[in-house]
């Protein structure tokens, strides 16, 4: 990783002031002035700023149940964030976090975050075929016919291809559970569309293993287990 990019990492500083820092002579690696920004470390260098070690914040896992409202989106210029129900987090670590599967602003339930890359791509990534679980409020009765629809694939408006088989499981006359792989624009909203149905509400339960704490009040945020985050390994 580039050194002003650590910097900025470990510290919260933004690019720019971490270069200020490099040129201000403010920083060290391995016991020597460094003055390059561009300086590419290793896992073994050892940076100081003001004599201080900088070490990288560990990767943060996290699960947040969404209330309605908030974007799935890190920044906005209109709209609360999942991002501002994160308090507690670290302004460094939060400013490391991206969404995994973002939800409609109306959309309620399972978010999951993390600052590992790689983690949130094995999450998301459609080769992965996680199955994302939704509950939907519908404006009218699920039949027989729009289950068998979902099975085979919906072919949504403005679209080439049909959405990849979904099950629809009735749950009650006007709720139905949603299981999904895609993650299309409106993919739930848009599928009961197709079908002359409308979602009155929507709610995510789980992605792929992982199911939404039922101990996290709308708002609430935990860390995940180890057993949650290697789940999707
Ligand atoms: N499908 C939708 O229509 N909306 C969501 O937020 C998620 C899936």
């Amino acid at each position: 990783m580039r050194l002003d990019k650590f910097i900025s990492h470990a510290t919260g500083l933004s690019r720019s002031e971490s270069r200020r820092a490099i040129k201000s002579a403010a920083v060290q690696v391995n016991g020597e002035l460094e003055r390059s920004a561009q300086r590419e470390l290793s896992d073994l260098d050892r940076v100081t700023l003001r004599d201080e070690l900088l070490t990288l914040p560990s990767p943060r896992y996290l699960m947040l149940n969404k209330p309605a409202g908030y974007v799935s989106a890190t920044t906005d210029s209109e709209n609360p964030t999942v991002i501002d129900l994160l308090e507690g987090v670290r302004e460094v670590e939060k400013a490391q976090l991206s969404v995994a599967g973002r939800l409609d602003k109306d959309t309620t339930g399972l978010v999951l975050l993390s600052s590992d890359g790689q983690w949130i791509h094995r999450v998301t990534s459609p080769r992965h075929e996680h199955f994302k679980v939704y509950i939907a409020g519908l404006a009218e009765a699920v039949s027989d016919d729009d289950v068998r629809a979902f099975a085979e694939g919906i072919q949504l408006k403005g679209e080439t291809r049909p959405t990849r088989p979904a099950r629809l499981d009735v749950v009650a006359e006007r709720t139905a559970e949603v299981s999904v792989v895609e993650g299309r624009y409106h993919q739930v909203r848009r599928m009961f569309a197709a079908r002359g149905n409308h979602v009155v509400s929507l709610h995510r339960r789980e992605i792929g293993p992982i199911i939404l704490d039922p101990a996290l009040a709308p708002g609430d945020y935990r860390d995940l287990t180890a057993e949650e985050v290697s789940s999707f390994s």
